[in-house]
């Protein structure tokens, strides 16, 4: 017998019990392990408009302070410019020797997030939420995403024609980097580094992240 609300409207409606979906790896652990900053993309693949708007469906439902919901995004594909995107970003400012994107692995794909008032302490904070939670939609739709915050600002707004000042830009596509995570303690190296074809990302092991530990 169903014990909450959804489930006995389903059951009342269908005359049912739900059927059990077992989920397969989409836990939030294993989504949030996937969600890695790619930062090569496969070139054969073209991300459409229909997927760049559902992955910016989900910030129909995540928190925002006050509740403002003043983020918008401006979508960008291959066919709608962007390519003309690639000369304003800056990808892997930690591994300048490589000059990330390499040739044929750009991203083509992109979501520009702007906001319809002036950025303040909450704005940042409902775009870290909407970037976070597209990056995991994304994910869950086998695509990854790189956030992007190293772009000239005021040359996008005018290259693309937008109403609102570009904040952040999430790059889409289908990641082809190798990439693993290695456990850190918060006194050793950040940056993320490249050996024998994987793009190696420090962590800071979650014990060493809370402050009060048992006595
Ligand atoms: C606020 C923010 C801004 C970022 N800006 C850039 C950027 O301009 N270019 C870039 O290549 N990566 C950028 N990144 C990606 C980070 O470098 C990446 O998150 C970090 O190296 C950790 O890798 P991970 O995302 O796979 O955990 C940004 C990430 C965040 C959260």
């Amino acid at each position: 017998m169903a014990d909450n609300y959804l489930e006995k409207r389903y059951e009342e409606t269908l005359g049912a019990s739900r059927p059990k979906v077992k989920s397969i790896g989409h836990t939030v652990d294993d989504l949030l392990l996937r969600n890695r900053s790619h930062r090569a993309f496969l070139s054969s693949y073209k991300v459409s408009r229909a997927e760049l708007e559902r992955i910016v469906s989900v910030c129909s439902r995540i928190p925002s302070g006050c509740n403002r919901q003043a983020l918008r995004f401006h979508l960008l594909t291959y066919n709608t410019g962007g390519r003309e995107l690639l000369p304003l970003i800056k990808l892997g400012a930690a591994l300048p020797q490589l000059h990330l994107p390499l040739p044929n692995t750009e991203p083509e794909a992109f979501i520009i997030c702007c906001a319809t008032v002036d950025e303040d302490r909450l704005i940042d904070i409902d775009l870290g939420i909407a970037l976070q939670s597209m990056m995991l939609k994304a994910v869950e739709m086998g695509l990854n995403a790189l956030t992007i915050g190293a772009f000239n600002a005021e040359k996008v707004q005018k290259t693309f024609s937008i109403a609102l000042r570009p904040l952040m830009i999430l790059a889409i596509g289908k990641g082809i980097d190798r990439i693993a995570l290695t456990s850190i303690s918060p006194e050793q190296n950040h940056s993320y580094y490249r050996e024998n074809g994987i793009h190696y990302v420090p962590k800071i092991v979650a014990e060493k992240l809370i402050l009060n530990h048992d006595a």
